[in-house]
């Protein structure tokens, strides 16, 4: 089979098109390079350089490569400039969205794999976020997943198509420094940035009810993650008229504070965090049941978040040679 990757040169995407290739699968990746780099695609794999909302030149492309089966990760995935501006978000993850579902279906390709997010749960009040835990997202960008979902789902109602969404929760970490995370979005970097500028890390709130006031998220390396499209993959193309939800987590919270420790641990720096006032927004807890995946899929994760930490800060210090202790 040959894989559709859009957004292959992104950080997941890269991620996802290494497993496919060890996995033995052939893999196209189509990207407009908005926020991928051209250099994370291997050499031998065909870049198709390109907006998902080009219906022509996807359609060409589907053609072209003869393909066979789709991983939709092409997407704008920053929270906060969701907020300022959700017509932008609405326009490439959704109407971006419709317009390959569109050029997919005409060539009758019989798998979609779409990458969600947590974001669609929005505050869960459960310890433990299920696949049937109400969806609620907060911001413009958790609706366009949320929609991007019902979408997909009705699309290959229709048409047959096999497809799967998934719910990643909080992605860190890399299979080599030249993989990594390159933006500041999430708290690893955000911490690795504070300590780099030598000032403390910041945690927004210790006030939460958790058992230390901090924030508690589910972290999941992306080599893992990576895997589990191969084996989501696997499983649409050889069950027609699937219909998967699944969440991408490791069942295990981590709150800001044991974070921040962990990673003085790993960096050699020792700076003690400084608590700001609670960003609006935020949940206390986010924390995935990901016993589906497992249970119906034999899929789990290998990795823990200490070696989340080392790898990324592998790929921070080649960014940033100041930043490294020796
Ligand atoms: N990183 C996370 O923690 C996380 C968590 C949940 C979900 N996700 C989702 O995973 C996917 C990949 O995220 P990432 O972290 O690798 O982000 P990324 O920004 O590194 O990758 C996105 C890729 O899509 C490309 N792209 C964007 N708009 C495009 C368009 N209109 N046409 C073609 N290509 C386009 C970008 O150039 C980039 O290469 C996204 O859909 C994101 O919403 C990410």
């Amino acid at each position: 089979m040959t894989w559709l990757i859009t957004g292959g040169a992104g950080y997941i995407g890269a991620h996802v098109v290494r497993a496919m290739a060890q996995a033995g699968e052939r893999t196209v990746v189509y990207d407009d390079l908005s926020s991928g780099v051209a250099e994370r695609v291997p050499a031998e794999v065909p870049l198709v350089r390109g907006s998902v909302l080009d219906a022509d030149l996807v359609a060409r492309t589907l053609a072209e490569h003869e393909i066979s089966g789709v991983v939709h990760l092409a997407a704008k995935k920053q929270v906060g400039e969701s907020v300022e501006r959700p017509l932008h978000y609405y326009r490439e993850n959704v109407e971006g969205l419709r317009v390959l579902l569109e050029a997919v279906t005409a060539a009758e390709i019989p798998s979609f794999l779409f990458s969600s997010s947590a974001a669609v749960y929005g505050m869960p009040d459960v310890d433990l976020v299920t696949e049937e835990t109400p969806c609620r997202p907060l911001s413009p960008y958790g609706e366009t997943k949320l929609a991007g979902e019902w979408l997909v789902r009705a699309t290959g109602r229709t048409s047959g198509m096999s497809t799967a969404s998934l719910r990643y929760f909080n992605v860190a970490g890399a299979a080599g420094p030249e993989l990594a995370d390159t933006g500041v979005f999430n708290l690893i970097p955000m911490v690795f940035e504070k300590l780099t500028e030598g000032a403390p890390p910041r945690i927004f709130g210790d006030d939460y009810p958790t058992p230390d006031g901090t924030c508690v998220r589910d972290y999941i390396h992306v080599v893992d993650l990576a895997e589990a499209h191969v084996t989501v993959a696997r499983a649409l193309a050889s069950s027609p008229g699937t219909d998967l939800t699944l969440n991408i987590g490791r069942g295990e919270g981590v709150s800001v504070r044991e974070m921040i420790d962990r990673i003085n641990a790993v960096t050699g720096y020792d700076r003690a965090p400084t608590v700001t006032p609670r960003r609006p927004g935020d949940p206390a807890r986010v924390v995935a049941a990901a016993t589906r995946i497992a249970t119906e899929l034999g899929w789990q994760a290998k990795y823990d978040v200490q070696d989340m930490i080392t790898s990324a800060w592998e790929g921070w210090v080649r960014h940033h040679p100041a930043a490294a202790r020796s």
